[in-house]
C-alpha cells in the first residue's frame, strides 16, 4: 500500500486507461479511436476549418457513449482519496469524459477539455454545459455572435488548459502518480521527467508506457483492480 505522509502533497495524472473499465475506448490500444479516425480529419482546427460536421459527429459519437458509462472502482478510489487529501492532492486528467465528478470527485483538472461543455470558435464567451447531439443533418450551431460553436476540447495543435496551475502543482508534488495513459502525448507524457529527483513516481496500468524508464515504479493491472488496492480504498 502507498505511504502518503500527512504533509505530503500528491499529483494523479489520468489517462483514458482509468475509463476504459467504464467501456469508454481508449486511443492507441486495439479498437482505439486513432484506429478509426484520422486525428487530422477530427480532432485539429484544421479539421473544424474543413469540415465542422464531420467534427461534430465524431464528438457526438463520443457524447452519446460517455453519458451511457458508469465510473468504475478506479474513479470511487480517487474521489475517496480527495476526500482524506483535500488539497493535498491535484487530480489533472487528459480525459474528457466527467467520470471523476459523477464519482464524487470535486476538483478536476481537465487539461484536454470537456466532452459535455461547448464554446464559440469567434468569442471569448466563456465554455458552457452542453449535451446536444449535433449530428449531420443538424446545422452548426451559432453563437449569438455569428461564430460556430465547437466542442471545449483541445485539440492536436492547441495549448492544453490550466498549463500554469498544473506545473505549481508539479513543482509541490512529493508523489507523481500517472495512471492509464500511454506516455507519448504532450506535454502530459514529460511531466514525470518534470518532478525527476524530486517526487516518488509511480505508473498503474496494464503495460508499460512508453516513458516507462522515467518512472521509479510500475504497478502493471487494471486501474480499477490496482488502485483501490494501492491506495488502501
Ligand atoms: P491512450 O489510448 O494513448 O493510452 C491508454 C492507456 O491506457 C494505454 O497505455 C493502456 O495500456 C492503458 N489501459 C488500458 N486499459 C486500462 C485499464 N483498465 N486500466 C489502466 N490502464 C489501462 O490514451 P491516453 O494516454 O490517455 O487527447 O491519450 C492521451 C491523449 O491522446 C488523449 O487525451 C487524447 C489522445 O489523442 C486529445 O484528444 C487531445
Amino acid at each position: 500500500m502507498l505511504s502518503i505522509s500527512p504533509t505530503d502533497r500528491m499529483f494523479i495524472l489520468c489517462g483514458a486507461g482509468v475509463s476504459a473499465e467504464s467501456g469508454i475506448p481508449t486511443f492507441r490500444g486495439v479498437g482505439g479511436l486513432w484506429r478509426n479516425y484520422r486525428i487530422e480529419d477530427v480532432a485539429s482546427p484544421d479539421a473544424w476549418r474543413r469540415d465542422p460536421r464531420l467534427v461534430w459527429e465524431f464528438y457526438s459519437m463520443r457524447r452519446k457513449v460517455a453519458s451511457a458509462a458508469k465510473p468504475n472502482p478506479a474513479h470511487f478510489a480517487l474521489a475517496k482519496l480527495e476526500r482524506i487529501l483535500g488539497d493535498r492532492l491535484f487530480l489533472c486528467t487528459q480525459n474528457v469524459d466527467n467520470l471523476h465528478e459523477q464519482a464524487g470527485s470535486k476538483r478536476v483538472i481537465h487539461m484536454h477539455g470537456e466532452l459535455f461543455k461547448s464554446r464559440c470558435d469567434t468569442c471569448h464567451r466563456p465554455p458552457f454545459d452542453d449535451a446536444n447531439l449535433y449530428e449531420p443533418p443538424t446545422e452548426i450551431p451559432r453563437c449569438p455572435c455569428g461564430g460556430q460553436i465547437r466542442p471545449h476540447i483541445c485539440w492536436f495543435g492547441e495549448v492544453p488548459f490550466a498549463l500554469n496551475q498544473i506545473y505549481a502543482a508539479l513543482d509541490d508534488c512529493a508523489i507523481f502518480m500517472a495512471v492509464g495513459t500511454s506516455g507519448v502525448v504532450e506535454p502530459a507524457a514529460s511531466f514525470v521527467a518534470y518532478v525527476h529527483g524530486q517526487a516518488r513516481t509511480l505508473y498503474v496500468g496494464p503495460e508499460h508506457p512508453a516513458n516507462v524508464s522515467s518512472f521509479t515504479e510500475c504497478h502493471l493491472g487494471n486501474a480499477g483492480e490496482v488502485l483501490p488496492r494501492l491506495l488502501g480504498l
